[in-house]
């Protein structure tokens, strides 16, 4: 490989969500104890960003910025060249973070009171947000058939027919799940929102992030009979690993949708560095991006055929798209506070709790595959002891 993915980063004392959240949880920590909950990577920066920043700061100011031209031919050059499709730039509505367009966004198209559609288990903050709006949420849980997730579309239609439901947010991929959805299942969302007044919030940050064999149908592809009733919310957070910039484009392609967004919107919303770094990673990284897939994919491998060798009663959600392997430890027979404990006190193991997305997620754990092999290694022996030594004093 030409890029380095082996070199672990200390993130103690800098801030980072996840790594203080363990520390905080257990100060006692061992230093050499790598969360492997909130999506973000445990990666080196892809080098073109780096280098780029750098000599950005080397020669400009900080001053107020706006988007250039270097800016949107970068991102409508990606989702050609990625995705297939065309982005108009008149369509662009930047926003500092996806969970803050989300949060916006229903409060633009909402009523507090009214219903938002979300399939869960999925992206814990799609209820936040729409709670925070004054909204109810109304979920529909996908099925796991045959174990794969699917979406359960008469649930979804009856609970889109619905008088209170106004909004449907919507993950493609499917974080936690793991699903890239097919372009039928994607057309029967879309048809349904359509169908019923529900405006459609696609959430695509993870369609940069797909596995081999698997392709990303992006929600803008299925034709402009869609368009006055979808946003599409895009970002390289995921995939170049800049959650921290918080550099995200919500496409809008219907005018009147895109005014009534605007017109509540503060004026600034991403920073005079952010912006450089959305440059410096659809335009200069895609080939990190394609060894950073490599690299996780090879990880995802690794993972299930540890618990196959190991535990081969645990099943895995297929990681079809995102760095979140979806893990199910129901077999066990663990409450969900017990497996908490477990994995935290005796494996030294910080995930992302499968409940926190939703009741259909108790019992599970994702785990965030975007990490040196050995980390991961470590941390899945680790749980192996615990798992183990659990099992015997049954
Ligand atoms: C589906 C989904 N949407 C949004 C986010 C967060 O986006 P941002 O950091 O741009 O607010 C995440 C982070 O994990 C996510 O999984």
């Amino acid at each position: 490989m030409k890029y380095d993915f082996e070199t672990l980063l200390t993130r103690h004392g800098v801030g980072s969500f996840k790594w203080d959240e363990l520390r905080e949880a257990d100060p006692s920590i061992p230093d050499d104890i790598v969360p492997l909950s909130v999506a973000d990577m445990e990666f080196v920066t892809a080098p073109a960003i780096v280098e780029g920043l750098k000599q950005y700061l080397d020669l400009h100011s900080l001053g107020y910025t706006r988007a250039t031209d270097a800016y949107y031919d970068a991102v409508i050059g990606w989702m050609a060249r990625r995705h297939g499709v065309t982005v108009r730039r008149e369509w662009f509505v930047e926003f500092s973070g996806i969970v803050s367009a989300l949060r916006h966004i229903i409060g633009v198209f909402t009523e507090p009171g009214d219903g938002v559609l979300i399939m869960t288990p999925v992206y814990h903050h799609f209820r936040m947000v729409a709670e925070d709006n004054g909204c109810h949420v109304v979920e529909s849980e996908l099925l796991l058939k045959d174990g794969r997730y699917e979406i359960d579309f008469d649930d979804f239609r009856e609970k889109a027919e619905r008088a209170d439901v106004k909004l449907c947010v919507f993950c493609s991929p499917h974080n936690p799940v793991g699903r890239v959805w097919t372009e039928e299942e994607l057309r029967r969302v879309a048809d349904i929102c359509l169908e019923n007044g529900v405006f459609l919030l696609d959430d695509e940050i993870h369609s940069d992030l797909i596995m081999p064999g698997y392709r990303h149908v992006p929600m803008l592809s299925l034709g402009e009979k869609y368009f006055d009733n979808l946003a599409v919310c895009t970002s390289p957070g995921k995939s170049f690993n800049l959650a921290g910039m918080q550099a995200s484009n919500v496409f809008v392609p219907s005018e009147a949708r895109r005014l009534a967004i605007q017109r509540k919107r503060s004026r600034f919303s991403l920073n005079a560095l952010s912006y450089q770094a959305v440059i410096f990673a659809y335009r200069d990284s895609e080939a990190w991006l394609d060894e950073a897939i490599a690299y996780i994919d090879a990880n995802r491998r690794f993972a299930v055929s540890f618990f196959k060798e190991h535990f081969p009663e645990v099943f895995i959600s297929d990681m079809e798209g995102t760095y979140l392997l979806w893990v199910d430890l129901r077999s066990f027979g663990m409450t969900v506070g017990e497996q908490e404990t477990l994995l935290r006190k005796k494996a030294l193991c910080y995930l992302d709790e499968g409940y926190i997305f939703g009741k259909r997620g108790e019992g599970f754990e994702r785990i965030n595959l975007a990490c040196p092999r050995r980390v991961l290694e470590a941390a899945l022996l680790r749980m192996k002891d615990a798992l183990t030594a659990y099992k015997r004093e049954l």
